[in-house]
């Protein structure tokens, strides 16, 4: 693993233009649990039954007591951890502009990234399904299920469900940050949902260099990422910030 290292930090050193792809293994070490694999949440819920839109508008109560409230309380006491500091260091350290996460946690904002397109959506709001009005998550009461708008509209996270679009603008955006970058970090992702999984293709397709960071091979791996760092993110990203403080 240590020349994977050591190549990751000397194809950041001379990359221009860096992108992440950011998923729900990079939360983890948060004490956010992946949805898929060994203790994802998938294991435990079907998510056609409680994270797609038909299931929500067919009985949104049993969605927020089940899913919602849960998210909740694991997303607000969740702080980011090395893994999302290492991708702040690299803009910090004028590398890396843009983070395209799956993630709906917030935790790159909150390590300091400044340009984070929120694929699917944000946990940190709610908003009404009849008049859009939005609410910050922390302060929405939940005595009430599920908790309405003052208009009497149901609140819903500003996330996408399964059986949603990504919304437009994020869409375009990362399509855009993707042919552009020449070099692409993805992290934490199974890279099996759609459109998503498609934004390190278009970046090889555009030339870039595409890096995967995970404890497990995905569908990319040998197909379209140059080489898979096996580990967690946390202790990869220290170990590549280290080598590339020393070589910049
Ligand atoms: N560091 C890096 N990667 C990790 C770590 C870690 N500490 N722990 C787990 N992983 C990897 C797993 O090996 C797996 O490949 O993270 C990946 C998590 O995959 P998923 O749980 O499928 O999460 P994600 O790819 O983000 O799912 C995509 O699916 O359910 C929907 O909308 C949801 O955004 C989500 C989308």
């Amino acid at each position: 693993m240590d020349d994977l290292i050591q190549q990751a930090a000397e194809d950041l050193a001379a990359a221009g233009k860096v992108a992440a792809l950011t998923g729900a293994g990079i939360s983890t070490e948060s004490g956010i649990p992946p949805f898929r694999g060994k203790g994802g949440l998938w294991e435990r819920f079907d998510p056609m039954e409680i994270a797609h839109i038909d299931a929500f508008t067919r009985d949104p109560a049993r969605v927020w007591n089940i899913l919602v409230k849960e998210m909740k309380k694991i997303v607000d006491s969740a702080k980011p951890n090395d893994g999302h500091k290492g991708l702040a260091k690299l803009e910090a350290m004028g590398k890396l502009k843009t983070v395209i996460t799956q993630n709906i946690d917030g935790l790159h904002q909150a390590a300091g990234n400044t340009d984070v397109i929120e694929f699917h959506g944000t946990f940190a709001w709610q908003r009404c399904m009849d008049c859009s009005q939005k609410y910050e998550t922390r302060s929405v009461d939940i005595t009430e299920i599920p908790p309405r708008c003052s208009c009497g509209g149901i609140l819903r996270p500003d996330a996408v469900f399964f059986g949603e679009m990504i919304p437009q603008d994020a869409l375009w955006r990362s399509r855009q940050i993707a042919s552009d970058c020449d070099l692409m970090l993805v992290v934490g992702t199974s890279a099996v949902v759609q459109p998503a999984a498609l934004m390190p293709v278009v970046a090889k397709e555009s030339g870039a260099k595409v890096v995967e960071i995970n404890p497990e091979r995905t569908p990319l791996t040998d197909e379209i990422s140059d080489y898979l760092i096996m580990g967690a993110a946390g202790a990869v990203m220290n170990q590549i910030i280290e080598k590339l403080e020393q070589i910049s």
